[in-house]
């Protein structure tokens, strides 16, 4: 098991992407916080996860709530261990032209995609920092790397996020902490559902093809890093 020992902490681990990537870890040894505002779906995936033999803590909330990071932080260290990994992969999706979009519609996906992640990556850093190890993951998608007409607050919100991740990258590197991106294309899950481009669902990729890059960035060579993995389905263009 290429985890074990290790401690992760997965927002929006109640189902679609989160759930899988923290049942990877899990699978992998790792103890596992779960964090996701629906308690129910927390506490299912926290019962699979001890099924597995792993130890998990079910924390529910909103990541947008100004003290839940800092004490979901805390409490993991106290309960499970100091945190090895944080993945930000919280998020909401709108699908809506950008002068159709009320500013406060703005705020809300900002507030989850990149404000949540920002200052879940502030407080997790600190106590890397102090033990020279880390990664800070964060869930992005190919709407952080080109335009998505229809889709201007989720685009804006994950382009803010990469920058984030790029200069963090940079400046915590010197203090041994890894800070990467996965920016997937369209995942088979409830985020998507009722979207104009959900129409055809065979074509879409499954959650456990993106836990499987959370899998390889957690478990990289002391000597490599990878920044950035893209993964796009298939039948979509290749990169430009
Ligand atoms: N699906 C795709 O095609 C796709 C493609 C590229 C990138 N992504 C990214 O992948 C990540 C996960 O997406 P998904 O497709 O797995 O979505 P999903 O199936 O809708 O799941 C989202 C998870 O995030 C949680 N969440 C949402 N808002 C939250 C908040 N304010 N506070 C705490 N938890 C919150 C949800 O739980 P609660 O509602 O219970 O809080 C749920 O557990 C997102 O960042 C998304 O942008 C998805």
């Amino acid at each position: 098991m290429r985890l074990s020992g290790k401690t992760a902490l997965v927002t929006g681990a109640g189902r679609g992407i989160g759930r899988e990537i923290a049942l990877a870890y899990a699978r992998e040894g790792s103890r596992v916080a779960l964090v996701a505002r629906s308690a129910d779906e927390l506490g299912a995936v926290a019962s699979e996860i001890e099924a597995l033999g792993s130890q998990a803590l079910a924390l529910p909330g909103d990541v947008t709530d100004q003290d839940l990071a800092a004490n979901a932080l805390q409490r993991t260290q106290v309960e499970l261990g100091p945190l090895d990994i944080l993945v930000n992969n919280a998020g909401v999706f709108l699908e809506r032209p950008v002068l159709e979009t009320p500013l406060e519609e703005f705020d809300r996906v900002m507030d989850v995609n990149f404000r949540a992640p920002l200052r879940w990556m502030r407080e997790a850093a600190r106590g890397m920092i102090d033990r020279g190890q880390g990664l800070l993951l964060s869930i992005s998608s190919q709407a952080g790397r080109r335009p998505y007409p229809g889709q201007g607050a989720y685009c804006a919100s994950k382009h803010a996020l990469m920058g984030l991740v790029r200069v963090l990258a940079w400046e915590l590197r010197e203090h041994g902490v890894r800070v990467s991106a996965i920016s997937p294309g369209g995942v088979d899950t409830d985020l998507l559902a009722g979207a104009h481009e959900y129409a055809d669902k065979s074509a879409y990729m499954q959650p456990e093809d993106i836990a499987e890059a959370a899998i390889y960035l957690a478990t990289l060579p002391p000597r490599a890093a990878v920044d950035e993995i893209v993964i796009r389905r298939f039948a979509a263009d290749p990169l430009p």
